[in-house]
């Protein structure tokens, strides 16, 4: 693997941080400095300022994320994190962003090639949301979510859309731009009080309370894999 993702996979840094460290002399790979493109594999001896470090076994955590608490590794206003929560022995990191008042199912993993491919719109990983709305949304509004609304940033695609209650909606999207379902809702006249992402790529929040997590069984991870390979 790239030595930028070894680091990371050790949990010295981010992918990005790892760039840092190796263009600033800081890495060697058995005893010669570590470039951008150097590849590493098991029985490499990595060394960030004279230190070994080796990668982690790779941990993939399903968090039912509370209100409150931002997706991020570190906030600048230092309001806790999911990471804090989590606190995994291994370094892992949200897939995608929940917005600090959304709750719900959220991944975090040190496996950095599906994380990456979890996230692409490629793939299209399925995300279900359940919204409760201010008014009562009509059929019109159901469906007009449903068929794609003209945001800002262009249209959204077809998705399903139902109503859970008068005030309640569920939207299944396979997109995750910023702030879509709240500014879908908003386009249809009914804004978003309380947002709640009931499932992700399949994986559901059963058994699981807010703040709780859990490590993904063999077989959900492999559906995942599934999913974007
Ligand atoms: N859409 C939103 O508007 N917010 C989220 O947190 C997730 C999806």
């Amino acid at each position: 693997m790239r030595l930028n993702a070894y680091l990371a996979r050790a949990g010295v840094a981010s992918r990005r941080g790892a760039d840092e460290l190796i263009k600033a002399g800081r890495v060697t790979v058995n005893g010669e400095l570590g470039q951008l493109n150097t590849f590493v594999d098991g029985a490499a001896r990595v060394e960030v300022d004279g230190r070994a470090v080796a990668p982690q076994t790779l941990a993939y955590v399903l968090l039912h994320k509370p209100a409150g608490v931002v997706t991020t590794a570190r906030d600048p206003q230092g309001r806790p994190t999911v990471v804090d929560l989590v606190d995994h022995a291994s370094r892992v990191v949200p897939v995608g962003r929940l917005d600090a008042d959304t709750t719900g199912a959220l991944l975090l993993t040190n496996d950095g090639e599906l994380a990456h491919r979890l996230a692409h719109p490629r793939y299209g990983v399925e995300k279900t949301y359940e919204a409760d709305v201010e008014g009562e949304p009509s059929d019109e509004a159901i469906r007009a979510l449903a068929e794609g609304i003209d945001l800002d940033d262009g249209p959204t695609a077809p998705a399903k859309a139902g109503r859970l209650g008068p005030s309640r909606v569920e939207l299944v999207l396979h997109e995750g731009r910023k702030h879509q379902v709240k500014r879908m809702l908003a386009a249809v006249g009914h804004p978003v009080v309380q947002l709640h992402r009931s499932r992700y790529g399949g994986l559901t929040l059963d058994g699981l309370g807010p703040g709780e997590s859990r490590e993904l069984t063999g077989p959900e991870v492999d559906s995942l894999r599934r999913l974007v390979f």
